[in-house]
């Protein structure tokens, strides 16, 4: 019979890294959202730049949020899957809907360094409890958000 292959994590660490694993994942599905809602809504003299930069982020996005939960699955660990539970876990706040293009832009990069530093925050427990492979994608994915933050900075002049 074939050995197992899956990595499990277990003890005390586990728990914590669960949730802070969830908490990055419901996080990821409300920036989703967050950045159709603004590809939709954003008005004024930057539509065309913006409306095209939040596709290529959701874009990324969707497909950080399916490799985040296969990896997850795994490891053994159960991804959160409900709009409700994405609302509880997260910790990153939704579109209000009067953003003007400035407060878009500037509410992303905000969210872009908070998920960013929270991944980079995993990446030890990931490695502790020998999950590699979902350690280096945490970590490729917080470099892409950290880029794109400073893009969003720079587009702004705030660099
Ligand atoms: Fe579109």
């Amino acid at each position: 019979m074939a050995k197992r292959q899956a990595i499990e994590i277990k003890g005390q660490s586990a728990r914590t890294l669960e949730k802070d694993l969830n908490r990055e994942f419901a996080n990821l599905h409300v920036l989703y959202v967050k950045l159709h809602n603004y590809h939709w809504f954003v008005k004024g003299t930057h539509f065309f730049s913006l409306h095209e930069k939040f596709e290529e982020m959701y874009n990324k996005t969707k497909d950080y949020i399916d490799d985040y939960a296969e990896q997850m699955l795994a490891i053994q660990v159960q991804p959160v899957a409900t709009m409700k539970e994405f609302m509880a876990n997260a910790t990153i706040e939704e579109a209000s809907g009067t953003e003007d293009q400035q407060e878009m832009v500037d509410n992303l990069s905000a969210d872009l360094q908070a998920i960013s530093g929270q991944l980079l925050e995993m990446v030890e427990d990931l490695e502790n409890n020998k999950a590699l492979s979902l350690a280096d994608a945490v970590q490729d994915m917080a470099r892409d958000f950290q880029k794109d933050d400073w893009m969003l900075r720079a587009y702004s002049g705030r660099e």
